[in-house]
């Protein structure tokens, strides 16, 4: 398949593009674009042929639920019901935004979309070229993250085009997603509401909409197994480069010496090191190719950098990517949460 690639500029949208991207949203075609959270491959939510589509190209698990996204409230009503309370609250403080909401789902979302589910997860993005690409299909749109099933997801077109190029009708370049990782996921068909993945909304802005909501625990830990994860996503094998990851995790200092420490073990065995390290840490490393995610005190730097660094990693082929670890506080939760994920949960606590 021929993809077509276009850019779009943000501040002057080309109105001719908007109009052939909705058509071919609303047609049953596949399209990359940016989100704020990272690049979505969206198709019309509500074609069932569609949103097979997504899967194939992904070489997604099909029993992993879509998410839809819409670009104004009153499109809530048609596709889901019973929506508590709470769920209004966050939305209004939330949205447009990096959050999704679990509801319960009415049956013009095709069993595709939800993966069978009776619930489905709905977000309002924030980003200019997504709220006009999905006004312009006239659908509400399902959008995974824009990458191969497995890999850290997109947060520019360059990587879209790596993952999808030849498999999708058309990829289309904006900015570089702001937040850099994905939405935070809350149940809301449970009462208090439940965060299932946890993203740019941190708990603390969401316990000050109601503070019953809470974390479920799981998420931070390594998958058991027989659990059955609330979100069915989260139990695949996940943001992985192609070089195994390594979280060194305790006081700073320590971890420097530590990770300086096995650099040196695997450069005896002829190997490539990489290592993630932060704007105070990168010049305190010997012997590797050191990229630093930006700085302790900016988080959102960290959270906006660690995808496309793993990825970078990947194309310098290094053998093994060393990590340091975050405080798990704030959006350090959704950081090391990714990072978790990526390393498998290696973790050498120093
Ligand atoms: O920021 C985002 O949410 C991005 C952008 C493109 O909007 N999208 C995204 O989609 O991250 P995806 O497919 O990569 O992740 C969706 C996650 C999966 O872990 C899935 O299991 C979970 O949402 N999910 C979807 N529907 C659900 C449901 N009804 N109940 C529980 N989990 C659900
Ligand atoms: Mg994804």
């Amino acid at each position: 398949m021929n993809t077509k690639i276009d850019i779009l500029d943000t501040k002057n949208l080309d109105k001719d593009v908007i109009f052939t991207i909705g058509n071919i949203i609303r047609d049953g075609g596949l399209v990359a674009f940016p989100t704020e959270t990272v690049y979505g491959l969206g198709a019309n939510a509500l074609d069932s042929e569609a949103v097979k589509k997504i899967f194939v190209a992904k070489g997604r698990p099909q029993d992993n639920p879509l998410i839809v996204h819409i670009a104004e409230f009153n499109e809530l009503d048609r596709l889901v019901q019973n929506v508590p309370d709470i769920a209004k609250k966050l939305m209004k403080c939330f949205w447009p935004g990096p959050m999704t909401l679990i509801l319960e789902k009415k049956p013009i979302i095709p069993d595709t979309t939800s993966a069978g589910l009776k619930s489905i997860g709905i977000r309002m993005p924030s980003d200019i070229i997504a709220r006009e690409i999905i006004k312009s299909s006239g659908v509400p749109i399902a959008a995974p993250s824009a990458n191969i099933s497995g890999k850290p997801s997109p947060t520019d077109m360059e990587r879209c085009v790596e993952d999808l190029n030849g498999k999708i009708d058309y990829i289309i370049g904006g900015e570089t997603s702001k937040v850099g990782l994905e939405s935070t996921i809350i149940d809301c068909t449970v009462n208090p509401p439940c965060v299932l993945r946890p993203g740019g909304i941190t708990l603390e802005m969401l316990k000050k909409v109601d503070e019953k909501i809470y974390i479920d625990k799981a998420i931070m830990e390594k998958p058991k197994e027989n659990l059955k994860p609330k979100a069915p996503g989260m139990k695949y094998r996940h943001y992985a480069p192609k070089a195994p990851v390594k979280i060194v995790k305790g006081e700073l200092k320590k971890t420097i010496a530590k990770i300086n420490e096995i650099v040196q073990n695997y450069i005896g065995q002829g190997k490539k090191v990489g290592i993630m390290a932060t704007d105070e840490t990168k010049d305190l490393y010997n012997d590797a190719l050191v990229i630093s995610l930006g700085s302790r005190k900016d988080l959102n730097s960290i959270g906006k950098n660690l995808f496309e660094t793993l990825r970078c990693f990947d194309d310098k082929e290094v053998d093994i990517i060393l990590s340091e670890a975050f405080d798990e506080i704030g959006f350090g939760v959704a950081i090391m949460n990714r990072l978790n994920k990526s390393a498998g949960f290696n973790i050498i606590d120093v």
